[in-house]
């Protein structure tokens, strides 16, 4: 019998475990700065617009279908919901410039190298094809649970009026539904998944590098 995605989520929890004390301090830090946690905000805000606009462009046409568009909607719906938080804290309109974000090239960059890597894992299939976005959209579902679940607990232990808990249940929903489908077209196959996920960690441990650094007092300067 194959993986199962539970059995699949756990390698995955196994697999961050030694990232979570960086994450934690991460969030800790951020939630403590009102100015970056609002850019925080904006940043991820920007990169579940990057998530919505790709699937836009790469599933529209003929073949879109409901699970699909109520996808589209959701993520969409992510990017306007930490926008209006992040401009709640702010006090102030926000824009997609470096200015408002932490570190957006951080975030692009995590996005291409990870396309570049499921597309060279799946090889033989269009870029446009259905599933390619399914092993995506996957993998990024267990990357937004697991990192959701953390900054949602930070958001309670520091006492904020933000709740997680409806968008969380949207993206634990989209990774099911990811895997029913891919299970569906006779995709579902988890040592290839795990090995993508491998590659995620390693892509997503650049990217909080990254914003560790963007929020760090700038260095003393020599005598
Ligand atoms: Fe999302
Ligand atoms: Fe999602």
């Amino acid at each position: 019998m194959p993986m199962s995605l539970d059995a699949v989520r756990a390698r995955f929890e196994a697999d961050n475990a030694s990232l979570l004390p960086r994450v934690q301090a991460f969030l800790a830090d951020i939630l403590r700065t009102p100015a970056s946690h609002a850019r925080f905000m904006n940043e991820l805000s920007l990169m579940e617009h990057m998530g919505s606009h790709k699937i836009m462009a790469t599933q529209h046409g003929a073949g879109m279908d409901q699970p699909t568009l109520k996808h589209l909607a959701e993520e969409a719906r992510h990017a306007f919901f930490f926008k209006r938080h992040a401009e709640g804290v702010a006090r102030r309109p926000m824009d997609y410039v470096q200015a408002d974000l932490l570190s957006p090239a951080a975030g692009r960059l995590y996005f291409q190298k990870l396309d570049i890597a499921l597309e060279q894992a799946l090889v033989g299939e269009p870029p446009r094809s259905k599933v390619l976005y399914l092993h995506m959209s996957l993998i990024i579902e267990f990357r937004a649970v697991w990192f959701y679940n953390h900054y949602d607990a930070a958001l309670r232990q520091a006492g904020s009026k933000i709740s997680l808990k409806s968008l969380l249940a949207e993206e634990q929903g989209h990774l099911a539904d990811m895997a029913d489908r891919l299970a569906a077209l006779n995709a579902w196959d988890p040592d290839r998944l795990l090995a993508m996920c491998r590659t995620e960690t390693d892509l997503f441990g650049t990217l909080l590098g990254r914003l560790e650094r963007a929020i760090a007092p700038p260095a003393p300067l020599a005598a």
